[in-house]
C-alpha cells in the first residue's frame, strides 16, 4: 500500500473523471487497444480505493459513453467483458470498504450478464456510507437531459407537474444524478480538453483539471496533483471575491445528501 497523502485543505465533495487515453496508451506500446482498457481497469481499482481512503464522498467515472457503441464490435465486446469482470471482482471490496455502487446512463442497453452484475452490486451495497461510486455506462449528457425532459412532459401530461412551476430543481430531480450533488472537480486524462458529452448539466460550475497522463498510468500522485490544482482555484459562482465568506462553497447548497453522506 502506498503511503501517499492528499494535500491538506478542503477536498472536493464530488469528483468526476473522464478516464481517457487507454487506446493510445496501448497503441504507443504496440499492444492491442484492449490491453489499454485492461490496464485502465487497474487504475480504476486503485483510484476508487484511494478516493475512499482520503474521504471523497462521491466519485463518478465515465466508463462508456453512448457514442462509444459506435466503436469496432470487438472493442465494445472486450469492454463489456472487462466491465463484467470488474463488477464480479470488486463487489466484495465495495462491501468491505463501505462503497455504495450506482450507475448513470442507459444500463438497459448493456448485455444482460452485465446488467445482472450491476443489479447485484447495487443491492449488495445500498445504504453503505463510505463513498458513493457511480459508473457512467452507455451515458451521454444530452441524452440524459432529453430523457429528463420526456419524464417531465409525461408528468405534465398526467397533471402531476404544473408547467408554471417547472424550475431548475424540477430538471435536476429527473436527471440520473437526482440524488447526488454536482461534481466540484472534473478530471480528464490523456491531454484532450473537452467534455465529450459528459454531465452537461451537472458540470456547470465544476473546476476542470486536464492532465497529459494517460488513464492506465494515472496514479494516486496524479490524483493528488488534481486535488492541489482544485484547492488553488477560487470558486465564485458568479459572485465577487469579497462576497465569498471562506470555507467550501457549493453551487447547489440546497442539495440534501443521501442518508449515508450526511456527515460529509
Ligand atoms: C477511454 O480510453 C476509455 C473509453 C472511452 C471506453 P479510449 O479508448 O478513448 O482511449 P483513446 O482516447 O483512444 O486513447
Ligand atoms: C469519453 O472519451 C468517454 C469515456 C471516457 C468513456 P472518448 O474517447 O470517447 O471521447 P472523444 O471521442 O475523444 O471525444
Ligand atoms: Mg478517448
Amino acid at each position: 500500500m502506498s503511503d501517499t497523502r492528499p494535500p491538506s485543505g478542503p477536498l472536493p465533495r464530488h469528483v468526476a473523471i473522464i478516464m481517457d487515453g487507454n487506446g493510445r496508451w496501448a497503441e504507443e506500446r504496440g499492444l492491442p487497444r484492449l490491453e489499454g482498457h485492461r490496464q485502465g481497469a487497474k487504475s480504476v481499482r486503485d483510484i476508487v480505493t484511494y478516493a475512499r481512503e482520503i474521504g471523497i464522498r462521491y466519485l463518478t467515472l465515465f466508463a462508456f459513453s453512448s457514442e462509444n457503441w459506435g466503436r469496432p464490435a470487438d472493442e465494445v465486446a472486450g469492454l463489456m467483458d472487462l466491465l463484467h469482470e470488474y463488477l464480479v471482482e470488486e463487489r466484495p471490496t465495495m462491501i468491505k470498504n463501505g462503497i455504495e455502487f450506482s450507475t448513470i446512463g442507459v444500463v438497459e442497453k448493456l448485455p444482460k450478464t452485465v446488467q445482472r452484475m450491476i443489479d447485484g452490486c447495487k443491492k449488495a451495497t445500498t445504504g453503505l456510507d463510505g463513498m458513493r461510486l457511480t459508473l457512467a455506462l452507455s451515458y451521454g449528457g444530452r441524452e440524459e437531459i432529453t430523457r429528463a425532459l420526456k419524464k417531465i412532459a409525461r408528468g405534465v401530461d398526467r397533471g402531476e407537474i404544473d408547467p408554471a412551476e417547472i424550475d431548475e430543481s424540477t430538471v435536476k430531480a429527473h436527471l440520473d444524478t437526482h440524488d447526488m450533488p454536482d461534481p466540484d472537480l472534473l478530471i480528464r486524462t490523456s491531454g484532450e480538453r473537452r467534455i465529450s458529452n459528459f454531465m452537461m448539466w451537472q458540470l456547470a460550475y465544476a473546476e476542470l483539471v486536464f492532465t497529459e497522463v494517460a488513464w492506465p498510468d494515472f496514479a494516486r500522485e496524479d490524483f493528488n496533483r488534481a486535488l492541489m490544482a482544485y484547492q488553488k482555484r477560487e470558486r465564485r459562482f458568479g459572485l465577487t471575491t469579497s462576497q465569498l465568506q471562506g470555507g467550501p462553497v457549493y453551487n447547489d447548497a440546497a442539495f440534501v445528501p443521501h442518508e449515508g453522506a450526511k456527515s460529509a
